[in-house]
């Protein structure tokens, strides 16, 4: 497909504004939650990026009607008239998108069953949905598994329970919230996570009437209600893209200022900004990310879930700590296959090993498994310019920070990848001066 070939022309700072929407890990489930109540939502600060128009047909689909607000970024969801859905067009429609498997907890109250397609989704690992099935049966719902995907049913109901999750997943505990909030009874949830965007969508059931505390020891718990009601909220923003261009600044030597972005947040990632040798200032309305200039410091990463350093922020820093002095290490604990993307890296000029044990003491479930989990980066490199085919979202957008430091044109395939979660990059790469084409616009301006 021609247009889904970008040419990066490498070299030249990043310097400029650019503004983060809502996140993208929680707008399509607020989404999914206004299933839940017996009147209309209204949601703010949606970003347009593909998994929100997944979740909106999906929606549509069960007799949702989702339009526009009048403000920009508003979405109005009514679910008054909710009704089954054709399975093949469920089909049709979820194909690239992990969030139809939330819509389990919301269909079994609404209409007593779902049906749930195979998942897309990044490929960074396994990604297995074990975890859901297993709390969804705690709940009481009872799950059929053909080749098409999964009927799921709940006879009697959906009931609170006692559940332990093995790992804090941020998808199964979005599952227990979205089946707990009004099954009968109470639910306790112990090991779950609590990222930012978890908590947003917990902000978002309080509004529609769901009774729910968060522990500090990773407990939830929640009443179970028998009503609830439409919801206004304004989605809490990007960390994850505010993140990737604070990497983009460091890498090209650069200075944005990403309007949206939000200190608590990123706190984290922050401590980690500032080890490297990145420079930033907390505004108002946002926060400015800026090269300092100097040599950038080479450090021992690993990622965890919430409060740690967040997977998703892995990838574009590994891009800039090929920039660093020294030998920078990286331990992923949460994707058993998120560090696959650095060979490409390695073609451009940079130097990273792979190993499949642990450089770190996070506890970790991929040791010993023969995972390439961990890297070691030594830096700092040159980067050149290469042809390069993006694997996943996150590595997709990493590629591009990559491409935009190195030496010369690179031509990126794979780029659909990205806008399932970066709303309008290439106008907000050009607002930075990033200088990007797609082959078509080389063509029409050689003419
Ligand atoms: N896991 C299981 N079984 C399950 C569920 C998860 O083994 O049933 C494992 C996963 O394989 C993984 C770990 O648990 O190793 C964590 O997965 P989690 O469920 O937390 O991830 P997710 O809900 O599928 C969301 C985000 C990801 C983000 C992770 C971690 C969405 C749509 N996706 O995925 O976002 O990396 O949480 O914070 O919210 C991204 O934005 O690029 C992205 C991949």
């Amino acid at each position: 497909m021609q247009d889904d070939v970008l040419l990066v022309h490498g070299g030249s700072p990043l310097e400029g504004e650019v503004r983060v929407k809502g996140a993208k890990n929680l707008v399509p489930k607020a989404m999914v939650a206004a299933l839940l109540g017996e009147a209309p939502s209204r949601l703010r600060n949606v970003p347009e990026i593909s998994d929100v128009r997944i979740v909106k047909g999906l929606l549509q689909l069960h007799g949702v009607a989702v339009r526009e607000g009048e403000e920009p970024g508003e979405l109005l969801m009514d679910p008054t008239q909710v009704e089954q859905a054709n399975v093949a067009d469920i089909d049709a429609h979820a194909g690239s998108s992990r969030i139809p498997i939330l819509f389990c907890g919301p269909l079994l109250h609404r209409l007593g069953r779902a049906f749930i397609p195979d998942l897309g989704g990044c490929m960074i690992g396994d990604r297995p949905i074990d975890f859901h099935l297993s709390v969804l049966r705690e709940f009481g719902a009872v799950i059929t598994k053909r080749p098409e995907g999964l009927y799921i049913e709940a006879p009697n109901g959906l009931k609170g329970t006692k559940v332990s999750l093995p790992f804090p997943s941020v998808g199964a505990t979005e599952q227990v919230l979205l089946a707990a909030v009004r099954a009968e009874g109470t639910t306790e949830l112990s090991n779950a996570a609590v990222e930012p965007e978890i908590i947003d969508l917990i902000c978002v059931l309080q509004k529609m009437g769901a009774i729910i505390s968060v522990t500090t020891d990773r407990v939830i718990r929640i009443t179970g209600v028998s009503k609830l009601v439409g919801y206004d909220h304004r989605a809490l923003p990007d960390r994850l893209e505010a993140a990737s261009w604070a990497c983009a600044a460091l890498a090209t030597h650069g200075d944005i200022y990403v309007r949206g972005a939000r200190q608590l947040d990123m706190m984290t990632f922050l401590n980690v900004f500032r080890q490297v040798g990145g420079a930033f200032s907390i505004e108002d309305e946002g926060i400015r990310f800026w090269h300092p200039g100097g040599p950038l410091n080479a450090i021992a990463l690993e990622t965890d879930v919430h409060p740690g350093f967040q997977t998703d922020w892995q990838q574009p820093l590994v891009v800039a700590l090929t920039q660093a002095t020294g030998l920078s290490i990286v331990h992923e604990t949460v994707y058993e296959r998120r560090l696959g993307f650095t060979s490409a890296l390695n073609q451009m000029g940079a130097t990273i090993q792979l190993y499949s044990e642990c450089l770190g003491g996070t506890p970790c479930r991929f040791g010993q498994r023969n995972f390439q989990h961990s890297a070691v980066i030594s830096g700092p490199a040159k980067l050149h310019a290469t042809d390069l085919d993006i694997p996943d979202l996150r590595a997709g957008f990493s590629y591009l920070i990559a491409a935009l430091a190195a030496e010369g044109t690179s031509r990126v395939t794979g780029i659909d990848l990205i806008e399932r979660g970066y709303e309008d990059f290439q106008a907000k790469l050009e607002a930075l001066g990033a200088r990007v084409e797609l082959p078509m616009r080389v063509a029409e301006s050689v003419a």
